[in-house]
């Protein structure tokens, strides 16, 4: 199937992080050209090769995506290198396991300023100047437990409720100038952010007292389809929400969770 995205200008936050580098690289398979959005240039970078590998075009850009700045920023970037803004993916985001008694303040504020300001800011400065050409693809990639609130960090699961009902809102108010915002909700990914060394697999190890083995196999066992998601399966639904194909979608929330949330809607 052509997805319709040869020389589409793409943004993607988080590209240097394992959901993100899967979408800018399929992405870049089908021909896009892509802004790579992140802190660690080095990192982005080496995603910026792949990207080529896979035929497609790609620029990194160190960017803070918290910054207040940081919408018109990378907005600027994706307009002075490629020209034009035609889809923006907000991945950028973090968890880590704490307990309500462990979340400080500061960090249920840094929480809602990746996870709300950001996507906001960066949807803010963007959405208008797709709706001008009268064509554009947002996707936020939220969360499974944006949907049905974990105890693993309270402020992750309010702040991705948050994120969702951002991009609704975002959704009802562009979709008729051709802007089509939705978001994407996956369950426990087997990436870096769970798999890395001191990531979710040893936090949760440490917190309950079992070992790492112990987390991942019963966090498999807890999805319906017995397993955790890949980089690449989330990519895949952002990269469609993206394409020429999801012109009827708007305003959705699509769970790649492996059935985890039992909603119908
Ligand atoms: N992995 C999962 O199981 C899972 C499940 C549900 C939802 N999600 C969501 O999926 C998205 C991507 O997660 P992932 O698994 O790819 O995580 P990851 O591998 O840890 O990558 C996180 C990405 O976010 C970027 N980032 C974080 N803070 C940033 C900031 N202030 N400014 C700019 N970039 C920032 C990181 O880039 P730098 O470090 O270079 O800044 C990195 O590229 C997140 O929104 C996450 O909440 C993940």
């Amino acid at each position: 199937m052509d997805l319709g995205l040869r020389d589409r200008a793409c943004v993607v936050t988080g590209a240097s992080g394992g959901i993100g580098r899967a979408t800018a690289v399929a992405l870049a398979g089908e021909g896009a050209s892509v802004l790579l959005v992140g802190r660690r240039s080095e990192v982005l970078k080496e995603v910026c090769r792949g990207c080529s590998r896979a035929g497609g075009r790609a620029e990194p850009l160190a960017v803070d995506v918290t910054a207040v700045d940081a919408g018109e920023r990378v907005l600027e970037a994706c307009l002075e290198r490629f020209g034009r803004i035609d889809a923006l993916v907000n991945g950028a985001g973090t968890s880590a396991v704490r307990s309500l008694k462990q979340l400080t303040d500061a960090e249920w504020q840094a929480q809602w300023d990746l996870h709300v300001m950001a996507p906001m800011r960066l949807m803010r400065a963007a959405a208008p100047v797709m709706a001008e050409r009268g064509w554009g693809r947002i996707v936020n990639v939220c969360s499974s437990s944006g949907k049905r609130p974990s105890s693993t960090n309270m402020a992750y699961s309010v702040t991705k409720a948050a994120e969702l009902s951002l991009s609704r809102a975002f959704a009802d108010l562009f979709a008729g100038q051709g802007v089509l915002v939705n978001s994407v909700s996956p369950g426990p990914v087997g990436g870096e952010l769970w798999l890395a060394e001191g990531g979710l697999a040893e936090q949760q190890a440490q917190a309950r007292g079992v070992s790492r083995e112990e987390v991942l196999e019963s966090t498999a066992a807890r999805q319906p389809l017995g397993r955790l998601g890949t980089d690449e399966e989330i990519a895949a639904v952002i990269v469609f929400l993206c394409s020429e194909a999801a012109s009827n979608v708007a305003g959705a929330s699509w769970s790649v969770d492996g059935g985890a949330v039992p909603v119908i809607i």
